[in-house]
C-alpha cells in the first residue's frame, strides 16, 4: 500500500497514511515505515502515540522486540523504559524519543512529520 502524504496547511508538518486502525488494537504497538522513516505506533488505551522506532540507547527496534504496558514501553535490548505519551526515558533524560503527531480518519492512521525530519 503507498504511502500518501496529506499536507494540512493549518499545520506545520504533513501528515502521511501509516495503516488502518484494525491493525494497532488497544494495548499494542507495531513497527512502520514511512517514508524511509522508521516510527512505532502505540495504542494505549484507544489512544494513538507514535515516536521513532529504533531506541535511543542502541537503536533497536522498540516496536518489535520491546514491551508495552500502559503507556510504558520498555525496549527488549537493556531494558531502558519511555514514555509513548510524552517521550521521557526514565533511565537518562537526555535520550528521549522523538514524538511524532498521530491523526485518524475513516478508519485509518496517519502519522505527521515535521517538514525538516530526517
Ligand atoms: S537498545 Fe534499547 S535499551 Fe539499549
Amino acid at each position: 500500500m503507498p504511502n500518501r502524504a496529506l499536507p494540512f496547511a493549518a499545520v506545520p508538518y504533513f501528515f502521511y497514511e501509516a495503516c488502518p486502525e484494525s491493525e494497532v488494537p488497544e494495548g499494542t504497538k507495531r513497527k512502520l515505515v514511512i517514508e524511509d522513516y522508521e516510527v512505532a505506533l502505540y495504542n494505549v488505551a484507544g489512544t494513538l502515540f507514535a515516536s521513532g522506532d529504533p531506541c535511543p540507547h542502541e537503536r533497536v527496534s522498540l516496536a518489535d522486540g520491546g514491551k508495552l504496558d500502559g503507556e510504558i514501553i520498555t525496549c527488549g535490548a537493556h531494558r531502558w523504559a519511555f514514555n509513548v505519551r510524552t517521550g521521557e526515558c526514565y533511565e537518562d533524560p537526555g535520550f528521549c524519543l522523538k514524538q511524532h503527531p498521530v491523526g485518524r480518519k475513516d478508519g485509518m492512521v496517519y502519522v505527521g512529520f515535521w517538514s525538516d525530519d530526517e
